[in-house]
């Protein structure tokens, strides 16, 4: 094979190539059609014409190949449409946590019933430690007496091992995470309700400590 004929050959198959890619809502030609269109059920794909892909139908069942809508549910979805006022859980099953933002001396109130789905596994206080240095230790500090580097400048910072923060429950911390109080501000939109609860599980395991 010469140079040129070389050159023309790959141009042939270029051209060749590039007729598979046709524009707008049209896919072009299939090569392989098989692997194209899932044989299962797809939640939103919508081929609606039953008889589509029917050339390349294996199966006697008379229909097509592509054919994959359900046309006993609402825009012929496989998904269902979850029913008015679903509340969306998060993977471990928890709802959302819905107590209003309320002022510091009422969050008792609030957050009295508020228990941690975490169970007792010492793992939660070592990832909420990790956690507690990103969201926390600037202003609480290491330690969470309240001598954080921001603390340096601005007072008024907590400190988490004073008399008064001994007794307030996980509950309480994750409360004040997600609303913040007083001078400290929210940090819910940034951590997550796992998270509270994992910084709330540490918090207190740093309380216990000299
Ligand atoms: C920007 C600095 C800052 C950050 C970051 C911060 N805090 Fe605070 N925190 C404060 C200040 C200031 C107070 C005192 C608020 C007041 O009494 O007005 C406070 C108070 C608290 C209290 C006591 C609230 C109460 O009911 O009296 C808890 C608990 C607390 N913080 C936990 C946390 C945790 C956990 C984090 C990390 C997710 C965090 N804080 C991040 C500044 C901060």
């Amino acid at each position: 094979m010469t140079m040129t004929t070389m050159k023309n050959a790959l141009l042939g198959f270029a051209a060749v190539s590039l007729l598979g890619c046709a524009g707008g809502d049209n896919p072009g030609r299939e090569y392989a059609p098989n692997m194209y269109h899932s044989v299962a059920y797809e939640p939103l794909s919508q081929i609606t014409d039953e008889m589509a892909g029917e050339w390349v139908n294996a199966l006697d069942n008379g229909r097509g190949e592509y054919f994959n809508s359900n046309k006993y549910n609402e825009f012929r979805m496989n998904m269902r449409t979850p029913p008015a006022n679903t509340v969306k859980r998060n993977k471990f099953g928890w709802l959302p946590y819905r107590s209003k933002n309320v002022p510091k001396d009422s969050v008792d109130i609030v957050i009295g019933a508020l228990k941690s789905p975490l169970d007792s596994s010492a793992v939660y206080a070592v990832e909420g430690k990790a956690l507690y240095e990103v969201y926390c230790k600037h202003c609480h500090g290491a330690n969470g007496t309240g001598d954080g580097k921001v603390a340096d400048k601005y007072a008024g910072v907590a400190n988490l091992k004073g008399d008064s923060y001994l007794a307030m429950s996980e509950g309480h911390i994750f409360h004040v995470i997600t609303y913040g109080a007083g001078l400290m501000g929210a940090h819910g939109s940034q951590v997550t309700p796992e998270e509270r609860w994992k910084i709330a599980r540490y918090v207190k395991t740093l309380q216990k400590q000299k």
